[in-house]
């Protein structure tokens, strides 16, 4: 009877069950009511009353021990059975992060889009430029100040490649190519020599326009030009012009908006006057034309340029220019909302 015990004490402490009806099947084996452990105990009474003391010690061991192991099985499996069921593989996957749009690509992107509805197509051209793309068809004297170093960035011993001023510079790129009708918007960065401080920088991005045709007035320019400002500031804005110069537009003017903060009320961002300056707009000079191969006798047209900066700055009221390029997390995430 001791050998007997010893042999399943062995036995029980190897057992081993992937599943529910595996551990059934050891309790039934060893301990239900047909169990073996069950039969060894029935046996009991057969033992010689001088061993009994000894065998019931060994029976009972065993009987725990089949005890522990078969529900020690029951707990590993129900652990395993928890993972399982903690991984819910119909469960869609943790968002990646993404990032936001910069400011300026928003903004740009909204004028783009307000520009496009009109009719404007796409332009874009080199930032690195000669000077005639830039001056001289734009009809810059050969003295112009816009030329002197102070504001232009000179490619070091090619005097006649610099950095674009502005990106009129694609307007003639397109119509050197393109007889009218031309209706096109040119975005893109620009390079201008100041000293970096909250309100100028050494580069900047503009948003220029072109429209040329044989049937264009100022009035077009104008009408064109209030949709925009009421498109991107609000249906009650207004807009307001002020006779300006530009040596490629003739009559040229600079447009101001109704102040988008206090409505033209008058506050600290207009300095009381009400109105904000946004851009430079003009009916393009013949000049411009017949250097760019367009027949002047024939076609007018008229050009506007913004600072996508400038728009940002009035729609978000940011006071530092240098938080534009500077990557700044904290403030690039304000954004998140526009996007
Ligand atoms: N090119 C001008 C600038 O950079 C803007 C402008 C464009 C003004 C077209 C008038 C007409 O400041």
């Amino acid at each position: 009877m001791l050998e007997r015990i010893k042999e399943m004490l062995d036995e029980v402490a190897h057992l081993s069950a992937s599943n529910a009806e595996e551990i059934e099947a050891l309790r039934i084996k060893y301990l239900s009511k047909k169990g073996e452990i069950t039969a060894l105990m029935n046996d009991f009474r057969n033992v010689p009353a001088e061993q009994k003391k000894e065998v019931g010690i060994k029976i009972n061991e065993l009987k725990q021990r089949a005890l522990d192991v078969i529900n020690g099985l029951r707990q590993s499996l129900a652990q395993t059975d928890g993972e399982e069921t903690d991984i819910d593989i119909t469960r869609t996957a943790y968002p990646t992060p993404l990032g936001t749009r910069h400011p300026l690509t928003i903004v740009k992107n909204e004028i783009i889009d307000i520009f496009s509805r009109l009719g404007f197509s796409l332009a874009e051209g080199p930032e690195v430029e000669d000077d005639w793309h830039v001056f001289s068809s734009m009809n810059f004297a050969d003295d112009h100040p816009a030329r002197d170093m102070q504001d232009t960035f000179f490619v070091e011993a090619h005097p006649d490649i610099i950095l674009r001023t502005h990106t009129s510079s694609v307007q003639a790129r397109v119509m050197e190519h393109q007889q009218p009708p031309i209706r096109v918007i040119c975005p893109g960065r620009v390079y201008r020599n100041e000293a970096i401080s909250a309100r100028a920088h050494c580069f900047f991005h503009q948003v220029e326009g072109l429209y040329v045709d044989t049937d264009v007035s100022f009035t077009d320019l104008m009408q064109v030009l209030l949709l925009f400002a009421k498109e991107m500031f609000g249906e009650d804005t207004q807009i307001r012009m002020r006779p300006s110069y530009f040596p490629f537009t003739e009559p040229s003017a600079e447009m101001d908006v109704s102040c988008t903060l206090c409505k033209g009320k008058g506050c600290n961002m207009c300095k009381g006057s009400g109105w904000l300056e946004i851009l430079g707009c003009g009916m393009v000079h013949p000049n411009v034309l017949e250097l760019n191969g367009i027949d002047s006798t024939k076609y007018k047209g008229y050009a506007f340029g913004m600072g996508i900066e400038r728009i940002a700055n009035l729609k978000y009221q940011v006071k530092d220019l240098r938080l534009f390029s500077e990557n700044d997390m904290r403030f690039l995430k304000e954004f998140e909302a526009a996007n």
